[in-house]
């Protein structure tokens, strides 16, 4: 099978580090056609916005992308391209799969959590004024829908992946009615899966949880803007934002991305770390099928890491981009 993929190679070291991905995977097997679109801070010169219509058109065609980071230009009017995305492709769900990584090392053991976080509405509405001077409002939206179709997802999800556990991170008690609502709707969802152990906990707590045993959790759910904090938080549990891959999936579409950003800091130098990014893309891969190939490049990543011979500097090591994507090469 002949795959048609679409491909944002991105900002700063995401030109870098998608050429790294794009390597592994094709050394790996799966016959891909790449669609290369830009967007970005990279694309305002050539096409006037950062988010062009080809892009958009692109993913509707292929249904699915991989995408390195997009540099937001800050003021002169530019919306997020990440959270405009995210909205026009209906891509409700942030998944992003957090474990210890042997080779890495951090002051935990055996991290393996997911986040799941609601990706369409929360603070990142887009609704903010000012209606006195010195006063700004940001509104929060928090629909019943939004919240059926994540849990509905995470849930199924996590069914099929024989996940056992699910904390539901709320602040119901300062906001009743919006998490009081997210708790009601994911209950209901839950009730259809007996046999996941469902719980709730507060997004204080959770914090706190995570950074004394974050063993101790398995599947987490939760609004925009929680998530969008504890899944960095998670991150940082197993080596931080070089290593971490994401998702960003709905009913029709399905964006692959790191966790980090274009790092204008070390961009054109080389050094960035291609494993994020790479792991996104073995997430792709799942998605499409490919089981066999995205196990193929988690497990050459796992020896890799393990061996701790070739490393790039976020690692402590003194490897390239190139010398790291060439040692995965061989891995496989
Ligand atoms: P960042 O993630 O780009 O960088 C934070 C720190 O982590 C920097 O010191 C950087 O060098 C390091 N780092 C990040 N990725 C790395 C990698 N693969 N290998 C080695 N080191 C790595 O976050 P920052 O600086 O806050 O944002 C920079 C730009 O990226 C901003 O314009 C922001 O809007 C954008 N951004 C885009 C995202 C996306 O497209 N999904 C996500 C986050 C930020
Ligand atoms: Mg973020």
């Amino acid at each position: 099978m002949k795959y048609g993929i679409t491909l944002i190679p991105g900002d700063g070291i995401g030109t870098e580090v998608s050429e790294a991905a794009v390597r592994i995977v094709e050394a790996c097997g799966p016959d891909i056609e790449w669609d290369r679109v830009d967007a970005g801070a990279g694309a305002v010169d050539k096409h006037g916005t950062t988010l062009p219509e080809e892009v958009l058109a692109s993913i509707r065609e292929r249904r699915v992308a991989l995408k390195g980071p997009l540099t937001t230009p800050v003021g002169k009017g530019f919306v997020s391209v990440n959270v405009t995305l995210r909205k026009k492709l209906e891509l409700y769900v942030s998944l992003r799969p957090v474990n210890t990584l042997a080779g890495v090392k951090t002051p935990y053991e055996d991290v393996d959590l997911v986040v799941f976080r609601e990706n369409t509405e929360g603070l990142y509405s887009g609704l903010e004024h000012e209606p006195v001077d010195g006063v700004v409002e940001t509104l929060r939206v928090s629909s019943e829908h939004a919240a059926r179709r994540l849990t509905r997802f995470a849930y199924d999800w996590s069914r099929f992946e024989g996940r056992r556990k699910v904390h539901l991170v709320h602040n119901a008690s300062d906001f009743k009615l919006a998490d009081g609502q997210f708790l009601e709707v994911a209950h209901q969802v839950a009730s259809d899966y007996p046999y996941i152990e469902t719980r709730d906990i507060l997004m204080t707590q959770a914090c706190m949880q995570l950074a004394k045993a974050p063993e101790g959790f398995d599947v987490l759910i939760m609004e925009n803007l929680f998530g969008d904090i504890m899944s960095d938080l998670c991150a940082g549990l197993v080596g931080g934002l070089g290593v971490v891959p994401g998702a960003n999936i709905g009913d029709r579409y399905a964006v692959f991305e790191a966790v980090h950003g274009s790092a204008p800091d070390i961009a054109g130098k080389g050094v960035a770390n291609p494993i994020a990014l790479t792991r996104s893309a073995a997430l792709m891969l799942k998605h499409i099928g490919e089981r066999d190939a995205a196990r193929r490049i988690e497990r050459s990543i796992g020896r890799l890491l393990e061996r701790g011979e070739t490393l790039t500097p976020d690692l402590g090591g003194s490897a390239s981009t190139s010398q790291v994507t060439d040692a995965i090469i061989r891995e496989l």
